[in-house]
């Protein structure tokens, strides 16, 4: 297995290299990049049996025909965060793309069929919301969001266009969920647990829901020579404030993380009092509740702490995923498969959102994580051993083998 590992690590390293960015790994959707990668990963589709397609938005969907048109799908995304590691999403539709490859090579058909979908934006990094690929791809995208700008302005309807989509059927284009068995993911954790278990895998039990939000501080720029302390409407100040209280309210609220990625502020000169601050907002936990208690106490403190300032504040809810528990009838397939292994079965929550989360609208999921070095993510210095690609890889090679058999059971 480890041969086989050996050629998933390669192309790995070979997807790190295909980046809109010449020093760093940034993949971001409908770019030039995110063409390439298509095609690189649907020619090693088509390499291992596979037809090949491209949906509205861009997700590349490969179908290794069984003898029967139950489907089992398995996949993750080939978009990327801004200098990003080499695995995230990567590593799971590399993996499900080489189980498929092993059938192929054999010549060996199953009682299903396999889909590999690889979707084409779960980071969200260009127009700032989760899933635009696996949402259309399970029928649950919500067309709202095809007025979203990036920072260059384009429009998500105008990106979907330059990347050979219709925006306006998006809505229609969902899979639909007849003949699905189920999906399951394979994804590095992107968390310490695994490695502090030293486990090579462990099965997710749930995918923590997410609020994600854009907030607008407006004051009063000013020559920052002559208008003094007192009385300054700076919205720079007003949003460091917030920041500074989102940490505080996530620390006291336990089980939440909350994080301001984005800071954008105008006009961006040594001399001028900021006149505008413009945030980004991430809010997750595992109970819903709790998060959404958690997203309206920043709201009332992003309005009060501007008001104090003299500064308004604009509140815009980008996107609120729920808290998502993957199917235990599948998971306890998959961790027989991790059994059949010669692995120790550990289970665990998922901080990080998957595209799982959005399929589960769909069909049963389920999930793999890998483990990955101290945990490191969304960072260049996100590593896998190929050791763990190769217990991956056996043990999805089981559970193919463990899904064919409830098949074929009586
Ligand atoms: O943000 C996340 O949890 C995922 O990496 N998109
Ligand atoms: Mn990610
Ligand atoms: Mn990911």
């Amino acid at each position: 297995m480890q041969e086989v590992a050996s050629t998933v690590m390669e192309r790995c390293e070979q997807l790190g290299d295909v980046s809109e960015e010449a020093d760093a790994l940034t993949r971001p959707y409908g770019s030039q990049a995110m063409r390439e990668a298509n095609e690189l990963v649907s020619g090693w589709m088509q390499g291992a049996g596979m037809s090949v397609s491209q949906d509205g938005i861009g997700n590349l969907v490969g179908l290794y025909r069984g003898t029967s048109d139950k489907t089992l799908v398995l996949g993750s995304h080939l978009d990327t965060v801004r200098d990003a590691g080499k695995y995230d999403g990567i590593l799971g539709v590399l993996v499900a793309l080489t189980c498929v490859q092993r059938l192929h090579d054999r010549g060996e058909r199953l009682p299903f069929s396999i889909e590999v979908a690889a979707f084409a934006d779960e980071e969200g990094l260009r127009f700032g919301t989760t899933y635009l690929g696996s949402s259309v791809y399970a029928g649950a995208f919500d067309a709202e969001h095809l007025n979203l700008r990036d920072q260059d302005g384009v429009t998500l309807r105008e990106a979907v266009r330059a990347f050979g989509g219709d925006p306006d059927a998006l809505e229609q284009e969902g899979r639909g969920s007849g003949n699905l068995l189920g999906y399951c993911e394979i994804h590095i954790e992107q968390g310490p647990v695994l490695e502090e278990h030293d486990l090579p895998v462990g099965i997710v039990t749930a995918i923590n829901g997410q609020s994600r939000v854009g907030l607008v501080f407006d004051g009063k720029a000013g020559h920052a020579g002559t208008v003094p302390m007192e009385g300054r409407q700076d919205a720079l100040c007003a949003a460091a404030e917030f920041v500074l209280e989102v940490e505080r309210a996530a620390r006291a609220e336990s089980g939440s993380v909350a994080t301001v990625g984005e800071v954008a502020t105008l006009p961006g000169a040594a001399n001028v009092i900021p006149g505008r601050t413009e945030l980004s907002m991430d809010v997750r936990h595992p109970d819903d509740e709790v998060r959404e208690r958690l997203r309206d106490h920043l709201k009332t403190r992003a309005q009060e702490i501007a008001s104090s300032r003299g500064c308004d504040c604009e509140w815009r809810l980008r996107q609120e995923t729920p808290a998502v528990r993957t199917d235990p009838d599948l998971s306890a397939v998959l961790a027989r498969a991790v059994e059949d292994s010669g692995m120790a079965v550990h289970r665990l929550p998922s901080g990080a959102g998957h595209d799982a989360a959005q399929v589960a609208g769909l069909t049963p999921v389920a999930m793999l994580f890998v483990r990955c070095k101290e945990g490191i993510s969304h960072n260049p210095a996100e590593s896998v051993a190929q050791e763990d690609v190769g217990v991956a890889l056996e043990t999805m090679g089981r559970f193919l083998e463990r899904v064919k058999e409830g098949l074929t059971l009586p």
